[in-house]
């Protein structure tokens, strides 16, 4: 029987245009370039403008990979858009990036994991080809954390910023990838692995404090910011370790870490428990600050576009978010 993989057969992102600085923070907080860079490894992020919601990101991020896989919306028969910032209570954002697409076949919804979003819609449009319900399926994270961020809080105003990343996902057959390997192998192109996990009695150190069952409001976001860190690095190293014995492999089998960017801090620790190279690791926090579920497919679209990333290249993603929710994901590109 031919088995079904999921290729990722073409990526795309956006950045909203205005860039602020640290400095530029620090002229309405009590903070400064210094304390920002010490403790995240954050210079700056994007923030939307003034009118311009999460759908609009995604649409430009969608639209650009759909033209990096050279195939047309007509071909999507799923939109996947992982957020934790949607345009309106309902209906889902998907739907609106469906509409602005220009795509009225197939289906659309949106998943909330915070920022392991898009680990997660990885894994469920990963799933829905192997299935067999779905042959093309745009995977998005797109956020505009400005929306719930809390501008007077500085423990957490610095740290996010707003963007979108998208990927493009086909269903093929195990023996058409075109390297001649085996189906099960991990040789294999395409999405080799997907772990997902979450432990709901740790919501409470980082979430919003309102919403719309709760208060008829968004809320913003509050955080134990140690605590979180502690819970990211153990929980980022053990699914990393998970997925790698999953696929019988080791980190020195993987050509490039693609983390969630939410904390430098966060990371070094992380591959320094893994023994993971820096210079294999894909980093963008210092530009994009924490884009939530939209900050693993930047960086994954940044380092395809610049060329580090090349055929056949072994790529583990991973990220960890509020819930807890974190995972992995395994793709041979
Ligand atoms: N500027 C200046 N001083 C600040 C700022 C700021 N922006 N924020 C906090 N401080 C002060 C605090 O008030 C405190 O002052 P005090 O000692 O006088 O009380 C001091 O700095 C130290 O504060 P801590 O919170 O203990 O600082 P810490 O070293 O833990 O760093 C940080 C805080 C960066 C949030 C860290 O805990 C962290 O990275 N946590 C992970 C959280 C994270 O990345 N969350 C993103 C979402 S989760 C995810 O995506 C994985």
């Amino acid at each position: 029987m031919t088995k079904i993989v999921s290729q990722i057969i073409g990526c795309g992102s956006y950045l909203p245009e205005r860039i602020v600085s640290n400095d530029e923070l620090a002229t309405r907080i009590e903070t400064s370039d210094e304390w920002i860079r010490d403790r995240t490894g954050i210079r700056q992020r994007h923030l939307a403008a003034d009118g311009e919601v999460t759908s609009d990101l995604a649409t430009v991020a969608a639209q650009r990979a759909l033209e990096h896989a050279g195939i047309t919306g007509e071909e999507v028969d799923l939109i996947i858009v992982a957020t934790t910032t949607p345009d309106l209570t309902f209906p889902a954002t998907a739907v609106a990036v469906q509409a602005n697409l220009g795509i009225t076949q197939g289906a659309a919804f949106d998943l909330q994991a915070v920022c392991s979003g898009f680990i997660y819609g990885l894994s469920v449009a990963d799933n829905f080809i192997k299935a067999g319900q779905s042959k093309t399926i745009l995977v998005i994270g797109a956020e505009t954390m400005s929306r719930i961020i809390d501008w007077e809080d500085r423990t957490t105003a610095v740290l996010f910023g707003d963007g979108a990343g998208a990927i493009v996902m086909r269903a093929d057959n195990a023996n058409g990838s075109g390297n001649g390997a085996q189906a099960g192998s991990n040789q294999q192109r395409g999405v080799l692995s997907t772990h997902l996990h979450s432990n709901g009695s740790l919501a409470g150190i980082l979430c919003t404090d309102g919403g719309p069952s709760k208060s008829q409001t968004t809320g913003v976001v509050t955080m134990a910011g140690r605590e979180v860190f502690r819970h990211a690095v153990t929980n980022l190293a053990g699914v990393l370790v998970e997925t790698l014995d999953a696929n019988g492999l080791t980190m020195q089998d993987v050509d490039w870490l693609i983390p969630h960017q939410a904390n430098k801090r966060i990371i070094d620790s992380t591959i320094k428990k893994l023994g993971l190279p820096e210079s294999r690791v894909v980093m963008t926090v210092d530009r994009h600050a924490n884009t939530s579920s939209a900050s693993v497919p930047l960086a994954l679209d940044e380092a395809v576009r610049d060329g580090r990333i090349k055929s056949g290249d072994l790529i583990l993603m991973e990220a960890m978010g509020g819930g807890l929710t974190w995972g992995a994901g395994l793709v041979r590109w």
